[in-house]
């Protein structure tokens, strides 16, 4: 059985005595992985630690502004770097989901990179857990913050890593952030993968289509709060259907709706959500974003799909 306080005491110990005085960043994107593993080094190394917030346009709506207030209330030193511009670049003519994985983790590196040469930092902490671990190694799909095995030698670079979640699940991640003190809000939060949006819109990603889905995204959430799933989310597809807006025949956006039961996203199950309740969202879908004309939802469970489409 896991103990989570036996946990944050070894872990404190353990990465004081790895960084010393040396300054650590963290890349903190507001999901729970990358949130705990921010607050737990944080607490290990106090102002050694600055956090940065990536901001390359793919998060939900209002997640910069409620990332750097965490972040705030946390007594963390936190640094908000725009890279908007920069990540819709390099995802231009991109179409294949591992190539869009690998222009994120690319772009992204190079600008945790930057900022750590700003601050000159000497390790970079990340939220990598056992999942991401398995599923690289694998060959199920190349985690962005698994850096060994995708290639990346952070020392070549002046780094090292640090990864104090890398031997826990999920489950066990949540119980460290209620360990430490973090509110509910942040430990249950529901799992955002890295590449955020890019992956959720189905082909090349562009700052239009990113919106299309991030409107969808707020419904869904909204929409399935009370559920207690573990994944509820909108995809844009890449192809389109017909459908009739404002009395016309249109060829417009198609949105899947997807949501999971699962207890560590290695398995999931399609949630057999009321019928009324798909309906609403569908509705709600089509009505408040213009573009689309078809609203479907995905009733296969992991295996065979995965819980993402890409
Ligand atoms: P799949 O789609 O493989 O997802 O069933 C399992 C869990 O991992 C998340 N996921 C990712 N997380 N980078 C991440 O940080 C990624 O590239 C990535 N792809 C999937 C997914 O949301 C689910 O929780």
């Amino acid at each position: 059985m896991f103990n989570a306080a036996e946990f944050v005491e070894s872990s404190l110990k353990e990465i004081q005595e790895t960084v010393g005085k040396t300054r650590v960043i963290s890349a903190c994107s507001g999901g729970v992985d990358s949130t705990v593993t921010t607050f737990l080094v944080h607490k290990a190394v106090g102002s050694s630690l600055i956090a940065v917030f990536i901001d390359d346009g793919l998060r939900r709506e209002g997640e910069p502004e409620f990332v750097m207030r965490i972040l705030k209330e946390l007594g963390i030193q936190a640094k908000y770097v725009d890279a908007k511009k920069e990540f819709f670049e390099v995802f231009k003519g991109k179409t294949d989901a591992e190539e869009k994985r690998k222009a994120f983790r690319d772009k992204f590196y190079k600008t945790l990179g930057k900022a750590a040469k700003e601050e000159k930092i000497g390790f970079i902490a990340q939220g990598t857990i056992k999942a991401d671990v398995i599923e690289t190694t694998t060959g199920i799909k190349s985690q962005h913050n698994v850096l060994s095995q995708i290639g990346i030698n952070p020392e070549k670079y002046g780094y090292k890593i640090l990864e104090p979640l890398r031997e826990l699940f999920k489950p066990d991640v949540r119980k460290v952030g209620r360990e430490l003190g973090l509110s509910a809000e942040i430990y249950e939060r529901m799992p955002f993968p890295g590449p955020a949006l890019s992956l959720r819109v189905l082909g090349e990603v562009t700052p239009e289509k990113v919106a299309i889905v991030r409107k969808a995204t707020e419904i869904v959430e909204s929409e399935t709060m009370g559920l207690g799933t573990f994944q509820n989310f909108a995809v844009l597809h890449n192809d389109k259907a017909t459908g009739i807006k404002n009395g016309a025949r249109v060829y417009g956006n198609i949105i899947t709706v997807r949501i999971v039961e699962s207890d560590n996203a290695v398995t999931a199950t399609a949630k057999q959500v009321p019928y009324k309740k798909l309906k609403k969202i569908s509705e709600r879908i089509t009505g408040e974003i213009p573009s689309v004309v078809r609203c479907l939802y995905d009733i296969t469970d992991k295996p065979p799909s995965t819980i993402e489409f890409e």
